[in-house]
């Protein structure tokens, strides 16, 4: 089977690194990919939001299978893309079509979905332009902290939290001003859940789901959950919080109720679903949706899974997931993300990285990186996912901090207290 992955982060190294294990696997291509991926498959030089110059690649180099990485493309309709042309139409797209990815890229669309199946989550109200006086209304029935969101995609920075009604207000209203752009003409507000979170990821061929490792993210750049959101700064699984009961709960009330009621709307959703949740009182609430994997979440869960990848995408490929099985690996697992200085705000890219030879025991998973004159450098905010096994949290995360130590460039930084809360 010759499969492209479409996406150039960690993510998707971590997807290639577990895709390429599989005996099942002919040739790997990921577009745009990254000098990780270059490792386990071949890069082609394309966009993931290029569709059709993916067409052309596709078809020169007998693609079977497309896996998506990022929700941008999805969004954006590549499953449309290939489902409406006649030369790429058998070809299974792992991810949703543009109505099923505004799961993830319409708060409104997700909040109305929850609430027309009883899935558990914040109440909340969606506001325009039109019925601002209303929404007022709506945060002056509500207890601080407040939230706001944007309804669309905002690059991760549409939600805000806030602790002053007053400031509230006007942030509301400069949300519909167009703070967030096209993104926040509609702003969610709801209730605030005062719980801890973690990540659930299902992938599903539209009636069947296996449900793949849980997982929790560090979304913060400080040390103790303090200071500026990131993309992520480090995850662990498993999660011990998620135990038997949780999520026996979170299936029945949540999951299930999703994959059903996509069918029973006529959603064809193949691919996977990303169930972001908070435990309230021992009781799971859906945050969000998004209709993809997590970043840096993947970057373990990827570990935890024992099994062939490959034929769990040949099952959403087959529509029989039913018959395929998952195992997990019992090991801990866990990613530490060395991050570029400055980030989340201003960084300076093209820092040479060194060390990559002396890395034991762990995997460094590219974020961003590119290669330079016979190196590799430093390109984005988020560089490296040093990931790591261990018998428990700690020694995985103590793994990853050795291998994180020796690998240098100017600026580097990360998080020493991944897991820290659990
Ligand atoms: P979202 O993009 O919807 O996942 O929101 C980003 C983050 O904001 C979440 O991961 C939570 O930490 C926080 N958040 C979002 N909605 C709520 C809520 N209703 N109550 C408490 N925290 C929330
Ligand atoms: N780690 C959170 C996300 O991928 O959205």
């Amino acid at each position: 089977m010759n499969i492209l992955l479409l996406g150039s982060g960690g993510r998707e190294h971590a997807l290639a690194w577990k895709i390429a294990q599989s005996p099942k696997l002919s040739t790997l291509y990921i577009a745009p990919g990254n000098p990780g991926t270059a490792k386990v498959g071949t890069n082609l030089p394309i966009a993931a939001d290029n569709f059709p110059a993916l067409k052309t690649a596709v078809i020169e180099n007998k693609i079977d299978l497309v896996v998506v990485g990022p929700e941008d493309p999805l969004v954006k309709g590549v499953v449309n893309f290939f489902a409406d042309d006649a030369e790429l139409k058998h070809i299974t797209v792992v991810g949703p079509d543009k109505v099923g990815a505004q799961l993830e890229g319409s708060k409104d669309f997700s909040k109305q979905f929850m609430f027309r199946h009883n899935i558990p989550t914040a109440g909340y109200l969606s506001v325009t332009a039109e019925n601002i006086a209303e929404g007022i209304d709506f945060l002056k029935s509500l207890k601080a902290p407040y939230v706001l969101k944007a309804d669309g995609l905002a690059a991760g920075k549409g939600v805000l939290i806030l602790n002053d009604l007053d400031e509230t207000i006007s942030e509301l209203r400069s949300m519909l001003d167009g703070k967030f752009g096209a993104a926040s003409k509609t702003v969610v507000i709801e209730e605030f859940l005062d719980g801890i979170e973690c990540s659930v990821f299902v992938i599903t061929d539209g009636k069947n789901y296996k449900i793949l490792p849980e997982a929790k993210d560090y979304k913060r750049i400080g040390e103790g959950d303090k200071g500026l959101n990131t993309g992520g700064m480090g995850a662990v699984s498993p999660v011990p919080f998620a135990n038997a009961e949780f999520m026996q709960k979170v299936e029945e009330r949540i999951i299930k109720p999703t994959v059903d009621g996509l069918n029973s709307e006529g959603i064809v959703y193949k691919g996977f679903i990303f169930f972001g949740l908070i435990k309230v009182n021992g009781e799971p609430y859906t945050i969000e949706y998004n209709a993809r994997m997590g970043d840096p979440e993947t970057e373990v869960v990827m570990l935890r899974i024992k099994s062939d990848f490959v034929e769990l995408l040949e099952g959403v490929a087959e529509g029989n997931l039913n018959e395929k099985t998952i195992e997990f690996d019992g090991r801990s697992a866990v990613t530490v993300v060395l991050v570029s200085g400055g980030y989340p705000e201003e960084f300076e890219k093209g820092k040479i990285i060194t060390g990559f030879e002396q890395v034991e025991g762990s995997i460094a998973f590219h974020a961003g990186t590119s290669p330079k004159d016979g190196n590799i450098v430093t390109n984005g905010g988020r560089v490296l996912a040093v990931s790591s096994y261990g018998s428990s949290k700690d020694e995985a995360l103590a793994l990853s901090f050795a291998n994180a130590q020796k690998l240098q460039y100017e600026g580097k930084y990360f998080r020493r207290d991944i897991g820290f809360d659990l």
